[in-house]
């Protein structure tokens, strides 16, 4: 286990004394990359609606390139609250965020708790939420993969149904709701990474991916892979077997390594720089965005990654068993691959049929979100 108070952890801000709003007031709780991306275009309906936004960070990631980069490339308000709570094991990295939020919501009284996604501060965010009967409004509900052995599932499994109101982002997430007899507190606003991606998208320019340049690669003639699921990176055996299969790949494979897959290839002696695969730094949101779409294909576990991938017409191979997205799989984009010899097969295929399908809706999901908030707030 690791120390609850890494170095790079950022120190606790004091939290004031109660604090009372006269317009509908809505905490989002937040604390790990994923949350940040869908962050942002929540900060801002926010702000657009005249809603009163209170961001806590629960410092579950803390290294700059996962927490601060985000922030400030995507014009994310500085955090109200920072709990500073860092890396530990399952229950005492959600016990210490669940805690220390106690007192964050009872010094805001907020009209809405708004938890993110399926890590350990959402999980963390919704119990802290009910105890305290403040409301609890889940985004990103209703995703399933069916698979009882990922932290992620039971996360967004018991968040969904500890939730006064649950934000779906597609059609299939509403269809689970339904079946597990959430469908009258459930809304479909579509996916808040659609709004991000678009916005950001549309100020990238025509120009190359920095990755491009910096590592001397052509457009088009590589691949972005990206791993970091407990699954694939905790035992050795699995993660020898995928290392070797991105390292026979056709083309260069760039390796986008989250500290995690970095920390367990070191203690298992596995090299990320070898054959086609070359490990590098995580990257900030707008230069993945460039770097996958000036590529010829992504191999990731990333729930994120495979839908941008889709979002920009970017043939996804999907390093799992299962995925939530399934719509990706549906319309040829994605294909799941576990083995080395299935992850090659995969990642050479042909090029999917066009699609105009949008799944994960037009790109207004958090106007959506603050709508349904602020309209349905008890005051
Ligand atoms: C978490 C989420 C996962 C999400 C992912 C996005 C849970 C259960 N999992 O996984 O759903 O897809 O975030 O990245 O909440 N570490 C650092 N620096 C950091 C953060 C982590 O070095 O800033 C290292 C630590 O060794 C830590 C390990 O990564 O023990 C795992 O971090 P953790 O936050 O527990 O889970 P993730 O794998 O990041």
């Amino acid at each position: 286990m690791g120390p609850l108070f890494p170095t790079g952890a950022r120190a606790i801000l004091p939290i004031p004394a109660r604090i009372d709003s006269a317009t509908v007031r809505v905490i989002s709780v937040v604390g790990a990359r994923p949350q940040f991306v869908k962050l942002a275009p929540i900060a801002r309906a926010a702000a657009d609606a005249g809603v009163d936004h209170i961001i806590v960070h629960t410092g579950q990631h803390y290294d700059p390139m996962l927490s601060d980069v985000f922030f400030s490339d995507l014009g994310i308000p500085a955090p109200d609250v920072h709990l500073g709570i860092g890396s530990a094991g399952h229950g005492p990295q959600t016990g210490a965020i669940l805690a220390a939020l106690d007192g964050v919501f009872d010094t805001y009284a907020p009209d809405w708790v708004l938890a993110y996604g399926d890590t350990n501060s959402t999980l963390a965010a919704a119990v802290s939420a009910v105890k305290l009967h403040y409301p609890l409004a889940h985004l990103e509900a209703g995703l399933r993969s069916f698979n009882r052995r990922m932290p992620e599932e039971h996360n967004r499994v018991l968040t969904d149904h500890a939730a006064d109101l649950c934000l779906a982002p597609s059609e299939v997430a509403m269809g689970h709701l339904a079946s597990e007899g959430l469908a009258d507190r459930s809304v479909l606003v579509g996916d808040v990474m659609t709004d991000v991606l678009m916005l950001v998208r549309s100020g990238l320019g025509g120009g190359a991916s920095g990755l491009v340049s910096e590592l001397g690669l052509t457009e088009g003639g590589y691949y972005v892979a990206t791993i970091h699921r407990a699954e694939n990176t905790d035992d050795p055996a699995r993660l020898r077997e995928i290392v070797a299969g991105l390292s026979l790949l056709d083309r260069p494979v760039v390796l986008l390594a989250h500290p995690r897959v970095i920390a367990r290839a070191r203690e298992h002696g596995i090299s990320l720089t070898t054959g086609s695969l070359l490990a590098h730094g995580p990257l900030a949101y707008p230069d993945l965005i460039a770097a996958v779409q000036s590529s010829a294909g992504v191999v990731t576990d990333s729930g994120g990654l495979q839908k941008e991938a889709f979002l920009l017409r970017v043939p996804c191979t999907t390093v799992r068993a299962e995925t939530e997205w399934v719509e990706t799989v549906e319309l040829g984009w994605n294909v799941l691959a576990e083995s080395s010899e299935l992850i090659a097969a995969a990642v050479t295929r042909e090029r999917p049929p066009a699609t105009d399908s949008t799944p994960y809706g037009d790109g207004r999901a958090a106007t959506r979100v603050i709508d349904t908030l602020a309209g349905s707030a008890r005051r």
